[in-house]
């Protein structure tokens, strides 16, 4: 049996330590480098941000597996067991840019269900996380249930690469005539925390990785948001792919309305 309190208690300690070396080296000279082109950027600090929590797991649980964006983690090849996936920095574009805008991002999974979540906006020092069963909070704060909005009505988070594409049938065209408004914040786990805490009503992205959204989905789904691929699938833990995370009702629609083939 697993002791979930201290498995929290030790991500948040470990979460704040990794915040401080984030902030720290602002003082320090990034060693910035591409990954699968000219605009995928990893410093690093990215690297050293998934030792440090790749270390702790090991020493601390482990038995415990790790899926990490870096590589310092696990081949994890099934859903068995308890697996840490995490993003050391998501949205490292906003950190090299702006130092602002983006989190640390840890989902805890046990045979593939979401038992912990967290969010982490180091700049801000504010932590979003869920318990499983026990609620989502924002710092002290618990956060009530999503509820339904129209899509006339709704704010969405988007990248707007996705409308770059010739497809005259895409989608997100209408989606963006449609709603009330959108946003481009680029850190998926930013957009995650904004949808948990309404500030989205829902966010769109056509390629994730299991890293860019495990620790978001358990926290939006602890409070009734609902998290599917573009044809309302599940996600696979383990695979990237497309993402729709929305109020319940906005998601049904989006799916509905928009994603299906007629
Ligand atoms: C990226 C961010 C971005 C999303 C990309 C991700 P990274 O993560 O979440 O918002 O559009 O698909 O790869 O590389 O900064 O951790
Ligand atoms: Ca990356
Ligand atoms: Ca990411
Ligand atoms: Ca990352």
């Amino acid at each position: 049996m697993v002791n979930w309190s201290s498995v929290d208690k030790a991500a948040k300690e470990w979460l704040k330590e990794a915040g401080k070396s984030i902030v720290a080296s602002f003082e320090t000279a990034l060693q910035i480098d591409t990954k699968a082109d000219a605009n995928d950027l990893v410093t690093n600090i990215d690297k050293e941000v998934e030792q440090y929590f790749t270390s702790q797991i090991r020493k601390t649980f482990p038995s415990h597996n790790i899926l990490g964006e870096e590589g310092f983690g696990d081949e994890v090849q099934s859903t068995d067991g308890v697996i840490w996936i995490i993003d050391p920095i998501d949205g490292t574009m906003n950190f090299v840019h702006q130092q602002r805008n983006f989190f640390i991002s840890i989902g805890i999974f046990e045979n593939g269900k979401g038992k912990l979540g967290y969010l982490y906006d180091v700049v801000h020092n504010e932590l979003y996380y869920a318990i499983s069963g026990e609620g989502a909070y924002w710092g002290d704060l618990k956060l009530p249930m999503l509820e339904k909005v129209e899509v006339s009505e709704a704010v969405i988070g988007l990248n707007a690469m996705l409308l770059t594409s010739n497809d005259v049938k895409n989608p997100l065209i209408s989606i963006v005539k449609d709603v009330r408004g959108t946003r481009s914040y680029g850190s998926a786990a930013l957009e995650f925390a904004y949808v948990a805490t309404g500030r989205l009503d829902a966010y769109i992205s056509k390629t994730l990785s299991p890293w860019d959204f495990a620790g978001g989905k358990i926290i939006v789904e602890e409070i009734g948001g609902v998290v599917t691929d573009f044809k309302g699938e599940p996600l696979n833990l383990l695979k990237k792919g497309s993402v729709i995370v929305a109020k319940p009702g906005l998601h049904e629609k989006l799916i509905n309305e928009y994603f299906q083939e007629k």
